[in-house]
């Protein structure tokens, strides 16, 4: 469906408070480990998202149990044997990259075989950088072509792994982690510093894990073959999707906002850092430790002297999501804006390095890329004018997100296509704008 918006004026000035969808990565991985657990788990406050709902239905396939009640989700887990699917099956991961690189992990034991499939856009992606790793447990795996299908036959006779992490990916670190939870003896992994919320759960759970953190690296050592209990959960906001509305609040006049009850965790915590050291008007009060989560308020104001930054490498993996709205705010700061490295944005949902440079081209902004390099030259007065229309991003959440962004704060008259991408991460997206004065429908 190609359902789009029309955004054609600038949102007028705000002072709300607002709670975000909740946590994408968190809700997926809750309910993976409770798919392995014994007994139930009672997730609460899970994301009610496709990406997360394929992830009920895979496990379903698989032959674990949930019921979905009014405030949480119970998981019915019967430990490390759980999934029990007695002929090959077909799983579907939709769009998400995360429940299809983390599934495949915990089908590294799987008896039967199970062939993975996605959208358009996850066939596009690579799988060879979680493939490769599973296939020296021991697991049998073909892909075409390193895309989706994947199939996957799982091994009697596993054996753990060293492993190095080299690109600073999360999904691929957990992939392995999820692996290593299903083999005997020690998984070991050197990854290279990325969101650490499957090693935040496993500590929580009790499964042997152990973690060393150096400045670039993390090293960690899991001990498989060690079931664990059904657990209770309530999964907090996602600063992911805290970003369109911290943006939105900076960019328009006289504005406030606080967001309540939103993951801190400092792997993720770029979006913030970078927030700074633009200028912005933003603090985090309320913090409180959550079974080794973060999570706090985040109070934002609109800024009128923005800067420039030079964004450094090291800062890519913690706001990986969060670049195109980043952006968008390098476009309205005074200066020139650098990024390194951000090679990895067009392995995403879809190629998003291409596709923020060619939008901000199309607001009339300067950008210099030399290869995986942005400059970003930035215009404080940006004002448009006239007719603009975004479509065919391959129904990239992101994307079509930060266009609304764009539409509510920089002017121009905008007709934003494939409304519907935003059930995979942030269904309420509209309703919350809405609810701080816009009226998109
Ligand atoms: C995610 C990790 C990131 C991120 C994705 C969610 C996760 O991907 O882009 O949206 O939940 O682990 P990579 O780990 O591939 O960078």
């Amino acid at each position: 469906m190609n359902k789009f918006v029309k955004i054609s004026n600038k949102i007028n000035s705000f002072k709300k408070q607002i709670q975000v969808d909740s946590d994408k990565s968190i809700s997926i991985r809750c309910i993976l480990l409770a798919s392995q657990a014994i007994g139930k788990s009672r997730i609460y406050n899970l994301l009610d998202s496709e990406d997360v709902i394929n992830a009920l239905k895979s496990i379903k396939k698989l032959g674990v149990n949930y019921k979905k009640r009014k405030n949480y989700c119970e998981i019915y887990g019967y430990g490390l044997n759980s999934f029990n699917n007695k002929k090959d099956i077909e799983i579907n991961a939709g769009n998400s990259g995360t429940l299809a690189r983390l599934i495949l992990g915990l089908l590294v034991d799987n008896k039967n075989k199970v062939k993975l499939l996605g959208d358009k856009s996850l066939s596009d992606r690579d799988f060879s950088r979680v493939t490769e790793p599973l296939k020296r447990f021991g697991a049998t795996v073909n892909s075409n072509k390193k895309k989706l299908p994947v199939e996957i036959t799982g091994s009697e006779f596993l054996h753990p792994i060293n492993y190095e992490e080299k690109i600073g990916s999360a999904q691929c670190k957990s992939s392995v982690m999820l692996a290593a939870l299903k083999t005997p003896g020690i998984t070991k992994i050197k990854a290279k510093k990325s969101r650490d919320h499957t090693e935040i759960l496993f500590k929580n759970l009790k499964i042997p894990i152990k973690i060393s953190k150096k400045t670039y690296y993390d090293y960690i050592e899991i001990e498989g073959k060690k079931n664990y209990r059904g657990f209770n959960y309530t999964v907090p906001g996602d600063i992911s999707s805290c970003s369109f509305f911290l943006v939105l609040t900076i960019l328009s006049k006289k504005s406030s906002l606080i967001i309540k009850n939103v993951n801190i965790n400092s792997s993720r915590l770029g979006i913030i850092n970078i927030l700074k050291k633009m200028n912005a008007n933003i603090k985090i009060k309320n913090k409180i430790n959550y079974k080794g989560e973060l999570i706090g308020d985040i109070f934002v104001k609109s800024t009128n002297n923005l800067k420039a930054i030079k964004c450094p490498k090291k800062m890519n993996s913690s706001a990986i999501d969060e670049f195109l709205i980043i952006f968008l705010l390098a476009a309205k700061a005074k200066g020139i804006s650098t990024f390194k490295d951000l090679g990895e944005l067009n392995k995403k949902e879809s190629p998003r390095l291409d596709i923020g440079v060619n939008f901000l081209q199309k607001i009339g902004i300067k950008v210099i890329r030399n290869r995986n390099n942005l400059k970003i030259f930035g215009n404080p007065d940006l004002n448009l004018k006239g007719k603009f229309t975004m479509k065919g991003f391959r129904k990239d959440h992101r994307v079509f997100m930060m266009t609304c962004i764009a539409a509510l704060t920089i002017g121009g008259d905008w007709k934003i296509f494939d409304i519907d991408s935003i059930n995979t991460s942030f269904p309420n997206f509209i309703k919350k704008i809405n609810k701080i004065g816009a009226k998109i429908n």
